[in-house]
């Protein structure tokens, strides 16, 4: 098998996106009309999916296969309280030594297979100092402080029939999904935060300085991937909706982290996100 990080592209070509996509389409007969992303510690929750196909990353040309403990690094199309999604149970992330564009081809994959709805979740830090561990926030917007420097993964030669140049990003989530997920949480009894997620490059944790300069610049929440995935879902005209589970309090000055803590809270708050995603889904 190839090693797929050893030299990452920079740049994916639409002969990728559609190889991959022709490779899915080969496996299934279902056509998801909704993604969802599973992050850390949360890819319980594709158990619920009926009539569920599996496809391994690996199996998918290109598709960048993740290395982190905690992703289990496969599709699940089936259905899902009446939709039929597209699953993806763990993610590839820069950190891990992927290109920007590799990072993102499954969500240029999800729209070529007729994707138009996408659903986000990550175990996140909570910056804000008012959540606690197990808490769930709905992403309300997003700082792209790699983006900002640079790694933008909309960088390089843009192809118009994917999506403009210059992307309008006033309203990257969602507000009437966001609409949906705030009256299913009042309906399901679910404190739901919300707030803005920051995204870093990692892996390695904030320092207390690093909180600091995230709070003061307006973050709620903090981690490793999403932005990214967002960022061009959005190119591609996709309306997204997204969730942090607030794995871990960055509150206090020293608070450690660690990643055994971070796929607990996942688990923990799973039940809590399969209502809201279910809830969400029912009302589409
Ligand atoms: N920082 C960055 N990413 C994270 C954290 C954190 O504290 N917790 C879970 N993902």
């Amino acid at each position: 098998m190839e090693d797929r990080r050893i030299k990452p592209a920079e740049f994916s070509t639409r002969a990728e996106i559609e190889q991959a996509a022709r490779y899915i389409s080969a496996q299934t007969q279902h056509q998801p009309t909704v993604g969802l992303i599973l992050g850390s510690g949360l890819d319980s929750l594709a158990d619920e999916i009926a009539s569920a196909q599996v496809i391994p990353f690996r199996q998918v040309p290109h598709w960048p296969v993740s290395t982190v403990a905690g992703h289990r690094g496969e599709l699940v199309l089936g259905t899902l309280s009446g939709r039929t999604v597209m699953t993806m149970r763990g993610r590839a992330h820069y950190y891990e030594g992927y290109s920007m564009a590799q990072i993102t081809l499954p969500i240029r994959v999800m729209r070529a297979l007729g994707v138009e709805t996408l659903i986000v979740t990550n175990a996140a830090g909570g910056v804000n100092e008012s959540f606690r561990a197990g808490d769930v926030m709905l992403i309300t917007d997003h700082i792209n402080l790699v983006g900002m420097a640079g790694l933008n993964p909309l960088r390089g030669p843009n192809d118009d029939t994917l999506g403009p140049r210059f992307p309008d990003m006033s309203q990257a989530y969602d507000v009437a999904l966001s609409d949906l997920a705030r009256a299913v949480a009042a309906a399901e009894g679910i404190r739901l935060r919300e707030g803005v997620y920051i995204f870093l490059a990692g892996p390695s944790y904030e320092t207390p300085a690093d909180v600091r300069f995230i709070r003061m610049i307006g973050a709620d929440a903090v981690g490793m991937s999403t932005v990214p995935e967002v960022t061009v879902a959005r190119h591609g005209g996709m309306r997204v909706l997204g969730f942090s589970l607030i794995s871990n309090s960055l509150a206090h000055a020293h608070a450690e982290v660690s990643h055994a803590e971070v796929l607990a809270a996942g688990h923990a708050a799973v039940p809590k996100l399969i209502a809201l995603i279910k809830g969400v889904l029912t009302r589409l």
